[in-house]
């Protein structure tokens, strides 16, 4: 409607301000794919969240976790890492990583801290470790802020289990 009005200079303008528009939305697409996980996160899980008194450490093990869902939370991860085996990208490759010595990725060149860390990643460790890496690991390289939803972490972790089959 608007555009009615806008003529020569001030169309081109409003023309260009559009495409730019249009790429910033691309570059923001993986934040869209986020919002679109938090909002399906199953209501009936947050019975056991809210089940945990505040301040209790909250373990795996007391979700039902959702591996397709965890799919859709591992889009956060998948710009550093992928599962093929010895493809290693930011991160090493995540190739059958539940069960995994820390640092045995053969190629990566890792910090001391993750190597020396003598961590076994369990899905109960990786549970822990996604929520805030850099306090679980301090002084690795792994440059991502956590997963701080606990039902979204343990779909993370189960869709990691359900790749390390
Ligand atoms: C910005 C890039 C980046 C993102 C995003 C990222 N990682 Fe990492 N990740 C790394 C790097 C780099 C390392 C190696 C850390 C070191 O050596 O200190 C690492 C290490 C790891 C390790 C330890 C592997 C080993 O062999 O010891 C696991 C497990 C892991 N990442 C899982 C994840 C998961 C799951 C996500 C998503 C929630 C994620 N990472 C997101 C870069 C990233």
């Amino acid at each position: 409607m608007k555009r009615n009005f806008l003529m020569g200079a001030a169309a081109l303008a409003s023309l260009a301000t559009l495409s730019a528009c249009g790429g910033a939305k691309t570059a923001e697409a993986p934040a869209a794919t986020e919002t679109a996980a938090a909002v399906e996160t199953p209501a009936a899980t947050e019975t056991a969240a809210a089940a945990a008194p505040a301040g209790a450490k909250v373990e795996y093990a007391s979700f039902t976790a959702d591996a397709a869902a965890g799919e859709k939370v591992f889009a956060a991860c998948r710009t550093c890492h992928v599962f093929d085996e010895g493809v290693n990208r930011v991160g090493p490759s995540l190739h059958k990583v539940v069960g995994r010595k820390s640092g045995s990725v053969a190629g990566f060149s890792y910090s001391d801290a993750n190597k020396n860390s003598g961590i076994t990643w369990t899905p109960e460790v990786l549970f822990e470790y996604l929520k805030d890496p850099k306090a679980y690991v301090p002084g690795t390289k792994m440059a991502f802020p956590g997963v701080k939803d606990d039902q979204k972490r343990a779909n993370l972790v189960a869709y990691l289990e359900a790749q390390s089959k």
